[in-house]
């Protein structure tokens, strides 16, 4: 009986990544060698702790004349001081390991007492391999392919083409479409090619394609989300007015004989998806927005005023927080074509809700950058796991 410690060698492993047919991507996602480096920390961490609860199989045999059993082993201390996750090009990543060490800890007997030369390589291995496959599954299965955004609109994150190595990074390819819960149509554009740069200082790239926010423009606007309402608590109070009739008396004369005094509010809606054009300048678009008028009598019920069709410009302003792209549509002011008539700006609340990005769970992004390129937003981000409690 006793307590052995072994010195554990495994060899390298090379994941290699399944091939579907390829096509543009909607969305992008690179990690880099930084970030490779911070998940094999933080996947070693875990490793630790999960290693240190794992029970080994009991074993015995013969070499030579020596017969040996073991029971009730355990690995107290498990290091892995000089292995690595690199990017290989053209073959996916490969795990390499060297100079494991674990404490083995155990019941012991042994016939025939020499020199005892313990290798015991292969359970232990063994159980190595399946604890990193367990974690990894487990953060795969987190991952989401399809994530449902509200119960209306889903987006999904599908892989459209292999993962690609380079040296510094590996980049996957996912389909960045939004669809409609309900009922998923054909996308009316394809996906353009995104000219991805080669930046690798950041953890983790994101790359959000025009595509992207056009299938986005296409869910909401089939399941009726683009649709506001201007009232008159929108009004800033500095604009100094109310809106009612008699603001547009000295238009519409007929208006206030008809309805004298009697407050008004708009309803705003797009009768198209909105569709957005992503350059190095920024996120442009240009909607047409059907803006209906109404009177409100004092039971509530409103009278149909009239019907303005109006184009404007409108410029995206996009950030990300806690793990979510948010936007804030800015309109600026909406000139009526009746007279000058501004009512001030607003926000799409829903777009300030956000899109979860394509990331497990329990990860935070920090040091965030964002930067326009043709067809595409690219975001940068270094990466916080937070470990469970
Ligand atoms: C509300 O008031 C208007 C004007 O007095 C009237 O025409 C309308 O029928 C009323 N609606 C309801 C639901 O009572
Ligand atoms: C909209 O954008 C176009 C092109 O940038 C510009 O020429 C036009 O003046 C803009 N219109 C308004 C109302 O800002």
């Amino acid at each position: 009986m006793g307590m052995q410690s072994v010195a554990v060698a495994c060899g390298a492993l090379t994941l290699c990544l399944a091939l579907t047919t390829a096509t543009n991507p909607g969305f992008v996602v690179r990690i880099t060698q930084t970030g490779l480096d911070y998940a094999q920390q933080q996947g070693i961490a875990i490793l630790e702790k999960e290693l240190a609860q794992l029970k080994l199989p009991d074993f015995s045999g013969k070499s030579g004349k020596v017969r040996y059993s073991f029971s009730r082993l355990r690995i107290p201390t498990f290091r892995l001081p000089h292995s690595r996750i690199t990017p290989i090009p053209n073959v996916g990543l490969q795990v390499s390991i060297s100079n494991a060490f674990a404490e083995l800890d155990g019941d012991w007997r042994v016939k025939f007492l020499f020199m005892l030369p313990v290798l015991v390589y292969v359970p232990v291995c063994d159980n190595v391999a399946k604890s990193v496959q367990n974690e990894l599954q487990k953060q795969v299965r987190t991952l989401p392919v399809t994530a449902r955004i509200d119960n209306k609109i889903g987006i999904d994150y599908s892989l459209v083409a292999p993962p690609r190595a380079t040296t510094k990074s590996l980049d996957v390819d996912l389909k960045g479409e939004f669809y409609s819960l309900a009922h998923r149509s054909p996308v009316p554009f394809s996906p353009l090619p995104l000219a991805f740069p080669s930046d690798h200082e950041r953890m983790v790239y994101f790359g959000a394609s025009s595509y992207f926010f056009n299938t986005a423009g296409i869910a909401y606007h089939e399941a009726g989300a683009l649709v506001f309402e201007i009232t008159e608590a929108m009004i800033p109070k500095e604009a100094r007015f109310s809106l009612d009739t008699s603001l547009f008396s000295a238009f519409i004369p007929q208006l206030e004989e008809m309805y004298p005094n009697m407050p008004m509010k708009f309803r705003v809606s797009t009768p198209t998806a909105p569709f957005l054009t992503i350059g190095e300048g920024g996120i442009s678009f240009q909607p047409i927005v059907d803006v209906q008028a109404y009177a409100i009598f004092p039971n509530s019920s409103l009278a149909p005023l009239f019907l303005l069709s109006l184009t404007g410009n409108v410029s995206a302003v996009i950030n990300v927080r806690s793990g979510r792209i948010v936007g804030s549509l800015d309109v600026g002011r909406i000139r009526l074509s009746l007279k000058d008539s501004a009512v001030g700006t607003f926000q799409v609340t829903r777009l300030s809700e956000g899109f979860r990005l394509p990331l497990p769970d329990r990860i935070q992004l920090s040091n965030i950058l964002v930067r326009f390129h043709q067809n595409f937003l690219l975001l940068g981000a270094d990466v916080r796991f937070q470990p469970r409690r």
